[in-house]
């Protein structure tokens, strides 16, 4: 089948699938939003997650992310890897909170995968245990650097910036980052229907002093466009980027992405559980005619979520 490239009715073309495979996760981090995604027992099975590939690429996705939960708690993620890279595409990559990566970055590498980002909101272990509620930092600390090793390229570490909590950890992060040769991306909280009980407004970090000050040290600065305006900074052969989610307009103006639940239902907006398309049926049926009108249509449903709350 030839393929295209297709755009949605905001003209915003969709180049990535997020596939959530699990929403099962080994931390509790009080401010996750879970991908905006309600929890389910069910979970599509590799063929299922090859499926829905086979039809996003055919409708000219280039990119794929998994995401959980933590898809590394999938007893067939290294299956599901090999059949996605089988497909052919331009960039597979998943987000971890890496406690699993030391047991799998060699394989997970081998399967296909490319690149990783690792959550990793603090190198203090004290708050790490305040934030995620486990004892993990070593762990995750050796499993980005067997990623490394691992050849698994470029490596991000997203660290959610939280007032009071790990604000003041960003040099540190950064030069930790550095040492390994990863990028630290530094995320601004975000509240969601998911998590917007918890209490996080007060933990929220506003981004414009660190902004100037990193544009006053960087050696240099670029903007990605269709990336929703990230900036991304050079600094003493190290990389800072800021992802704003909270700024609506521009995340939104430049989304590229079509998400999928670990159920099977394709969800246009991260932001929103009003208008998902459930394609459970045509999955476990294996039927890709169905599938591919079904990704149409979420594709016909994105908006962008400052114009869909007017
Ligand atoms: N705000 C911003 N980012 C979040 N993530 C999860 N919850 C939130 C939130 N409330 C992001 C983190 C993490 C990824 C899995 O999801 O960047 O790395």
């Amino acid at each position: 089948m030839m393929k295209m490239k297709i755009y949605d009715n905001y003209n915003r073309p969709v180049t990535s699938l997020r596939i959530s495979i699990t929403t099962k996760c080994n931390l509790n981090c009080f401010y996750c939003h879970r991908d905006g995604i309600i929890p389910s027992s069910r979970e599509m099975t590799a063929d299922e997650i090859e499926k829905i590939c086979e039809v996003a690429s055919q409708l000219g996705i280039t990119k794929i992310r998994l995401s959980g939960g933590e898809p590394l708690l999938r007893d067939d993620i290294i299956t599901i890897i090999e059949k996605i890279n089988a497909i052919g595409f331009k960039d597979i990559a998943i987000t971890t909170n890496g406690i699993l990566l030391e047991k799998y970055s060699n394989k997970l590498k081998k399967a296909g995968l490319n690149r990783i980002n690792v959550s990793l909101d603090t190198l203090n272990p004290t708050t790490y245990k305040f934030i995620t509620g486990k004892n993990q930092l070593e762990k995750v600390k050796r499993g980005i650097k067997s990623a490394v090793m691992a050849g698994l390229y470029p490596i991000k570490i997203n660290m959610v910036i939280m007032k009071g909590i790990n604000s003041h950890e960003i040099w540190e992060m950064f030069q930790f980052c550095r040492q390994q040769g990863a990028i630290l991306q530094l995320i601004e909280l975000l509240e969601t229907e998911q998590c917007s009980n918890n209490g996080l407004e007060k933990y929220h970090y506003n981004f414009v002093k660190i902004e100037k000050k990193l544009a006053k040290i960087a050696d240099r600065v670029k903007t990605r466009n269709f990336m929703q305006d990230r900036k991304k900074y050079y600094i003493d052969g190290g990389e800072i980027e800021i992802v704003k989610p909270m700024d609506n307009t521009r995340f939104c103006e430049n989304c590229t992405r079509m998400r999928i639940t670990p159920e099977g239902k394709l969800k246009p907006c991260l932001l929103r559980n009003d208008n998902l398309i459930d394609a459970k049926q045509a999955l476990q049926q294996g039927n890709l005619e169905k599938l591919r009108r079904l990704f149409i249509e979420a594709i016909k449903r994105r908006c962008p979520y400052y114009l869909s709350k007017k």
